[in-house]
């Protein structure tokens, strides 16, 4: 049985633009209003099994952070089931009590950390343990310095998130997700947000969590790390999986001519 299973996600967003005012005519308010429909997700097929790290690629406006924001009901798909450890949840409408289940199994990073700015980095990481699992704040605290450590900053608990470098704040982020004892982490572009010299040292993070074994959902830019670091690779565009492979595989001889020609762009921009 795979860990996780998503099947036909479909996700639009609808827009609504106001009719513009033009001289000399007069519109009653709300009178003509544009709706448009945007497909974002058209029917997206997924498998990640225990231990996978996943790279998801593909171009701006694919869908990717779309996709990452419906497994976790951050954003509610149209339609789509996925099934995580033989439990299956409907995508479209899952009961609170379901959504808190299943995120009690997950864990997210954002491209913008998202920290809590009055808080220290220990404190960012030990928020989720104590008010939402009511974990006893010295047992959350000696989990957290635990987490902190991992990835290379127990000397920095005690800063705010002011006090540190963008990578070093992703890792907080990363320590916080940890501290969850996720089965699975997403990643939304973790280091895109970050100057070039700092992606190292979150990838390095990451990569020491593949090697252990974590499972992990990672939509990323960084072709080194999806080439060296991730499992399965996945092209996604115009909302669907164009090409999904083992890595290697995926790299060697990518089957789908939409894919060679995105790899090739990369190979030309890096
Ligand atoms: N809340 C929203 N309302 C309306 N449109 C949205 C919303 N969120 C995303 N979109 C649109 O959906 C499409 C897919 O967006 P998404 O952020 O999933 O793409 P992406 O693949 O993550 O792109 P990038 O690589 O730039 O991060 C885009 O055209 C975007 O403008
Ligand atoms: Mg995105």
């Amino acid at each position: 049985m795979s860990m996780l299973e998503i099947k036909n996600v479909h996700k639009s967003f609808f827009t609504y633009t106001k009719p513009r005012l033009q001289a000399g005519i007069f519109h009653r308010p709300g009178a003509r209003k544009v709706t448009s429909e945007l497909l974002v997700l058209r029917g997206v097929d997924l498998t990640v099994e225990k231990g996978d790290v996943v790279a998801i690629l593909g171009p701006s406006g694919s869908g990717k952070t779309t996709l990452l924001r419906c497994l976790n009901f951050l954003e509610t798909a149209d339609a789509g089931q996925l099934t995580f450890d033989g439990e299956t949840f409907d995508l479209a409408q899952a009961s609170r009590a379901d959504i808190a289940r299943l995120r009690k199994k997950t864990a997210f990073v954002f491209q913008s950390y998202n920290l809590f700015r009055n808080k220290t980095a220990l404190q960012n990481v030990t928020e989720g343990l104590i008010i939402a699992r009511k974990m006893p704040k010295e047992q959350a605290d000696a989990v957290g310095m635990k987490m902190l450590k991992k990835v290379g900053l127990a000397d920095r608990a005690d800063y705010y998130p002011r006090q540190l470098s963008g990578g070093q704040q992703q890792r907080v982020a990363i320590a916080r997700a940890l501290a969850s004892d996720p089965e699975i982490i997403y990643f939304d572009e973790p280091t895109s947000a970050l100057d070039p010299e700092l992606t190292g040292e979150v990838l390095a993070v990451m990569r020491q969590l593949a090697e252990e074994g974590m499972t992990m959902l990672v939509v990323t830019h960084e072709m080194g790390f999806a080439r060296n670091v991730s499992s399965k690779t996945v092209f996604m565009e115009n909302g669907v999986v164009v090409e999904q492979a083992p890595s290697h595989e995926f790299f060697a001889n990518p089957k789908e001519e939409r894919t060679r020609e995105f790899l090739r762009k990369i190979a030309h921009t890096e």
